[in-house]
């Protein structure tokens, strides 16, 4: 009688999209539970999806997960730039786009991966989904500064990020105070304005500025001037990367043609800056928190937040529940599906009563 061998289970993970604090948390979570209950093999996939469709990986033991929980960045390394659907190809000085998910999916039956963990943002877990319409078991699991994930009231990163944000407006308060001077910040967030609002309310903001209200200069300038008439003659602007005035357009930086999303917002900070300082004549400095907020260690909060999203992940590849996303709702982990996750992102809801908070504290909203 010939013993067919079990081969242990094998799970895969990718981490794409833009770095952010707790990523290697979870990576801990997913691969020491799996290991410890399960005795699963892991396997990392390297650059995000860029190592997928180009057979990138290495093997993950119990040391190679050790000390890693306060580590920012991705041990693994992601890209913002690939898309296996649209896979940019060098042609010229221009790209061509090539399908190249079945490479993927080619390269992921030959690693004879039972699972794939994919931690990633909006725009990673929408070609996760993707994926997993192809015959790919995925579960994902929602990593973003930017808060904006459909389906989860809180991702991972979110929080280190915010607390970075709120402590450079700290800082920038005492040098505006002193000098009397308008200090403009802005901060990420992509197309929403989590990172704004919470942050701005973190710090004492004077003036708001998120992508979900469009805002009147005007209403900004009376806010700053009306502060000055009561002898407050400094002001603190908070303003969200993708902010924009009423009836206008947002700032982009720079435009990534390789990329899926080509967009990369900024600079909107000193566009309204120079304009304030013009038309009111009060002194004024702009800051670009930037990248910054996407590195160095985790918070509590994320670390604390990562591990159990890791953890859960673990429950779902053992339980089947492939392409599903863990959540966060009302303070609970929960299971959505990865289709009502790519549908698009999540927005502040004008409505939120954290807007409404900071109205009758006096904030002004550029509206
Ligand atoms: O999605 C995370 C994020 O940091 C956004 O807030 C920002 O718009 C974007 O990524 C910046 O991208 P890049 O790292 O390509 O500059």
């Amino acid at each position: 009688m010939i013993r067919r061998i079990k081969r242990k289970k094998r799970i895969g993970i990718l981490t794409g999209g833009g770095d952010c604090a707790g990523i290697n948390a979870v990576i801990r979570a997913v691969a020491k539970k799996a290991i410890n209950d399960y005795d699963m093999e892991i396997v990392g996939i390297e650059d995000g999806y860029e190592g997928a469709v180009n057979n990138k990986h290495k093997r993950l033991d119990s040391r190679d997960v050790s000390g890693i929980l306060t580590l920012g960045g991705t041990i693994l390394g992601t890209t913002k730039k690939i898309n296996p659907y649209r896979y940019a190809i060098k042609s010229g000085n221009d790209f061509k786009f090539k399908d190249m998910s079945k490479a993927v999916v080619r390269n992921i039956e030959n690693l004879e991966l039972d699972c794939l963990v994919v931690i990633g943002g909006d725009g990673t877990l929408g070609i996760a989904y993707k994926l997993f319409k192809d015959g790919i078991p995925v579960v994902g699991v929602p990593k973003t500064i930017d808060n904006d994930i459909l389906g989860t009231d809180l991702t991972f990163g979110f929080d280190t990020a915010l607390s970075i944000a709120t402590d450079g407006i700290d800082r920038l308060h005492s040098t505006a105070q002193s000098h009397h001077r308008v200090m403009v910040v802005e901060v990420m967030g992509h197309n929403a304005g989590w990172l704004a609002l919470y942050s701005g309310i973190a710090g004492g903001g004077d003036i708001i500025l998120i992508p979900e209200i469009p805002y009147e200069m005007n209403k900004i300038i009376g806010k700053v001037k009306e502060r000055h008439k009561i002898g407050k003659r400094f002001s603190i602007v908070v303003v969200a990367e993708g902010a924009k005035p009423k009836g206008g357009n947002v700032v982009i930086q720079r435009m990534v043609k390789e990329s899926s999303d080509p967009i990369r917002l900024g600079g909107i900070g000193f566009v309204l800056g120079d304009k304030l300082e013009k038309i009111t004549g009060f002194e004024t400095r702009a800051v670009v928190m930037g990248h910054l907020q996407r590195g160095g260690t985790p918070t509590a909060f994320d670390r604390v937040l990562a591990t159990q999203l890791g953890s859960t992940a673990v429950d779902m590849i053992v339980n089947k529940k492939f392409g599903n996303m863990v959540a966060m709702q009302k303070s609970a982990l929960v299971m959505v599906n990865l289709k009502d996750v790519a549908k698009g992102h999540r927005s502040v809801p004008v409505d939120s009563p954290l807007i409404k908070t900071a109205i009758s504290l006096g904030t002004c909203f550029g509206n």
